[in-house]
């Protein structure tokens, strides 16, 4: 479900042309062990990456997933994950081979439209040779069986530990950017998003929290429950979650008639009240702001493992080890619609979460009659002139310093620079409009900066280029 997979199929489907005549017909270069999945220009083969330059193997190129079914059984004493997983996609050229991003793990056994299928290894990347070609556009079922002990990626710089992280009495999985391959098999990068089932097998009094409604809660044998949860809206590899412990629950409708699920852990659980209600008043509110709830339910979570951080997995946001206050739930509801509806295509293009998310705290503080977004403008602005915002660009967002402050705070400056300039009415129009065109879609800045001089009339490449592209800081 992505254009960026589109565009390097068409290239990659090209390239196959070329590689095996006019007939269309599969190559056959894919069978030598020698050729590792690094090679990018074989014909048949698809690619290790999906095309982001910055991340050149996350996500695969040569198909489109449309949806993944994930059946896991998680021991949380053992810390052993059996995992299968049946992922539906679309060949988007002939496939003599393609790879799937999954990091650590035994693999049992992969199978394609019910045929046995070999595979290797090599780092993150599984490598799969179905016992015939996919002919282009073809869809097509593969299966992988896989099982360990899940390992989060420490990762480098300010990324923190993300993926499945286990803790006492489960596991707390945020997986942004790419730790999505730490516990299923799939197209790692949100270019390509899909929708989801899950059915997570845990230990009596253990609940499992995933991504859209539960569709299910059923004795396992053996004493544990099987939870069974589905998100039908198409999500980004990274917000799928499966969080499981011990969780104290709340469940209704916002008043604004949303479905809602709170869930904390019993360390936290006078936090419970208010993440439900504030949860609840926040979403209505970005209702009202950006324009219809763009999936099924609203909500949060609050775990026991100290991340000091918060996700916005899709539906369920999370919380790490703190109770959160309202502008962090500002923060990750308005995430709803800007990261997670609308996704990035690039990396690159971050501040069209963070900023815009960073930009509704300032939109929430503003409402409750805290600080006006222009005082936090005028204060992020007043920053000393070697303040490290300054000299990096939040449009170009760096893969060794993804989360860099300024994707945040001059991304949200960037925004309320726009606002000023193009005047209230405009702005929060294209906010909506922005929300509506690209709703369940993947987005560049390039989209954002064309709609913002359609809607409002005026050339405004000067201004983007000084906030968004420039190393130094804009004059105010
Ligand atoms: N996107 C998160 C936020 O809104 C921050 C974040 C980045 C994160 N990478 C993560 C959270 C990994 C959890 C895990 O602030
Ligand atoms: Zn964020």
């Amino acid at each position: 479900m992505g254009s960026m997979t589109r565009r390097a199929a068409a290239l990659l489907t090209a390239l196959s042309v070329l590689g095996c005549g006019a007939t269309g017909e599969p190559s056959q270069g894919a069978t030598g062990s020698d050729s590792g999945p690094t090679d990018t220009a074989e014909p048949g083969v698809g690619a290790p990456g999906i095309g982001d330059p910055d991340f050149p193997l996350d996500g695969n190129g040569g198909y489109d997933v449309a949806h993944y079914a994930l059946r896991i059984g998680y021991a949380p004493a053992r810390r052993r994950l059996d995992g299968e997983a049946t992922i539906q996609a679309r060949a988007t050229q002939a496939l003599s081979r393609f790879n799937l991003d999954l990091r650590g793990f035994t693999v049992g056994g992969v199978s394609v439209d019910g045929a046995a299928a070999t595979f290797t290894r090599k780092g993150d990347e599984l490598s799969v040779t179905p016992a015939e070609p996919l002919a282009r556009g073809a869809e097509f079922a593969v299966k992988v069986a896989y099982s360990g002990t899940p390992r989060p990626v420490r990762g480098s710089s300010n990324l923190g530990t993300y993926g499945f992280i286990p803790t006492a009495d489960g596991a707390f999985v945020t997986a942004e950017p790419n730790g999505a391959k730490t516990w299923f098999p799939g197209n790692d990068h949100p270019a390509d998003k899909a929708t989801f089932d899950f059915e997570i097998t845990v230990p009596a009094g253990v609940t499992a929290l995933a991504n859209g409604e539960l569709v299910s809660r059923t004795a396992a044998p053996g004493g544990g429950t099987t939870f069974t949860w589905r998100e039908a809206h198409p999500m980004a590899t990274y917000l799928a979650t499966a969080t499981m412990g011990r969780f104290t629950l709340r469940e209704g409708r916002t008043a604004g008639g949303i479905r809602s699920l709170a869930a904390v852990d019993p360390r936290f659980s006078s936090a419970l009240g208010e993440l439900y209600r504030r949860s609840g008043e926040i979403t209505d509110h970005w209702v009202t702001v950006f324009g219809p709830y763009p999936f099924s339910s609203t909500g949060g979570v609050v775990d026991d493992f100290s991340a000091g951080y918060a996700l916005e997995n899709q539906t369920k946001p999370m919380y790490g080890g703190f109770e959160p206050g309202e502008s962090i739930i500002a923060h990750e509801l308005a995430h709803q619609w800007f990261g997670n509806s609308l996704s990035i295509e690039r990396w690159e293009d971050l501040w069209l979460n963070e900023g815009f998310a960073t930009y509704a705290e300032w939109l929430w503080s503003e409402h409750t009659g805290g600080d006006t977004a222009a005082q936090r403008f005028k204060t992020a602005h007043a920053r000393p002139a070697n303040d490290p915002i300054w000299s990096y660009p939040p449009g170009d967002a760096r893969p060794g310093d993804l989360f860099n402050e300024s994707v945040y705070t001059r991304g949200a400056m960037t925004l309320h620079a726009l606002r000023r300039e193009i005047g209230d009415r405009a702005f929060f129009t294209l906010l909506k409009t922005w929300a509506a065109e690209h709703r369940h879609g993947n987005v560049t800045t390039e989209q954002f900066t064309a709609l913002a001089e359609r809607l409002s009339g005026k050339r405004l490449g000067s201004l983007f280029d000084a906030w968004l592209f420039q190393p130094r800081r804009p004059s105010a």
